[in-house]
């Protein structure tokens, strides 16, 4: 029979990418989603964060959970409970039905997290046990999609490229090749534990937008901005309800990024990160 893997957020870029190369190895792939997911070959079962779970009896019928869906749908403290709760609820009935439980958190996640996504993904991090659960921390994913992708339309509309608390925090890049390759060692392997999946060497904010214009033929002036103050104002600015491209949660975890090691987790996996100068930078337009 074929191994059956469920995954949440399954419609999303990782979702996506992960979904694709599931099913091209043989994989049968259940979404977990509030909407049916135009792949071919996958399964739909309904799920919504924080909702009812599929019956008991699902979960005994698959091989792995893999948690992808995360809500930016509220904001501060409605968000990381609403998350945090939806993701123990999962993983207790996952663990319930003896399978295992794959959490795609992210490198916010540490004990010093100030911004609501990083609290979050690092509260259901301590509620994991790496003996028995993973627990996968991406780095920026870099690939047609997500943050990266979100990031790079931003910066070919702005005419500047602002750069807070000096652009001197370092951060740790991944290619999504890279992540659906670890995802899929891990499921393959019955891996458990924790792996950082980010860049050997980190790179500073200011280099990761040299490196995103330079990738989108853009020329833009970084100038520097004052990062507590922005805060501030911002968070103002969100109590009044005005839409903004950027908000206090972006610059919060900008300002307390940490630099995780990597090398020991790619060693693991028996995988060689993609180099810095080769991630996919380079996206269409109609992407970014
Ligand atoms: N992209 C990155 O750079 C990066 C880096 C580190 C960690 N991660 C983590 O990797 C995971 C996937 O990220 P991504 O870039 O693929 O994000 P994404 O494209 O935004 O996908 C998020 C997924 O979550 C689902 N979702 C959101 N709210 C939901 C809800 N209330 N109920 C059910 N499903 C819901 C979305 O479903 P709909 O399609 O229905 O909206 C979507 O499929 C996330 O946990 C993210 O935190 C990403």
């Amino acid at each position: 029979m074929k191994p059956r893997v469920a995954i949440t957020g399954a419609g999303g870029f990782l979702g996506t990418a992960l979904t694709r190369a599931l099913i091209a190895s043989g994989v049968d792939v259940h979404a977990l989603a509030r909407r049916p997911i135009s792949l071919p070959g996958i399964a739909w079962q309904p799920y919504e964060l924080g909702g009812p779970l599929p019956e008991s009896s699902f979960f005994a019928q698959v091989d792995a959970v893999v948690h992808l869906a995360f809500s930016m749908e509220s904001s501060g403290q409605a968000m990381e409970a609403r998350n945090v709760a939806a993701a123990r609820e999962l993983h207790a009935a996952v663990r319930r039905a003896g399978r295992p439980f794959v959490f795609v958190s992210s490198m916010s996640a540490h004990a010093g997290a100030a911004s609501s996504y990083g609290r979050a993904k690092w509260a259901i991090e301590q509620s994991l046990d790496p003996a028995v659960d993973t627990i996968v921390r991406p780095g920026l994913i870099v690939g047609p999609g997500g943050v990266y992708a979100r990031m790079l339309a931003a910066l070919r509309r702005a005419p500047v490229v602002p750069v807070f608390y000096g652009g001197t925090q370092l951060i740790q890049p991944s290619g999504i090749d890279d992540d659906v390759a670890a995802l899929q060692r891990i499921l393959n392997q019955s891996l458990t534990g924790t792996f950082n999946l980010g860049s050997l060497q980190p790179i500073s904010i200011r280099e990761l937008y040299s490196r995103m214009l330079a990738a989108a033929r853009l020329k833009r002036p970084l100038v520097p901005l004052p990062g507590n103050l922005t805060v501030r104002v911002l968070r103002a600015t969100e109590l009044l309800g005005l839409p903004l491209p950027l908000t206090a949660e972006n610059l919060l975890g900008q300002k307390h990024l940490r630099v995780f090691e990597t090398a020991a987790s790619f060693a693991r996996l028996g995988l060689t990160p993609t180099p810095l100068d080769q991630l996919p930078w380079v996206l269409p337009p109609s992407t970014a």
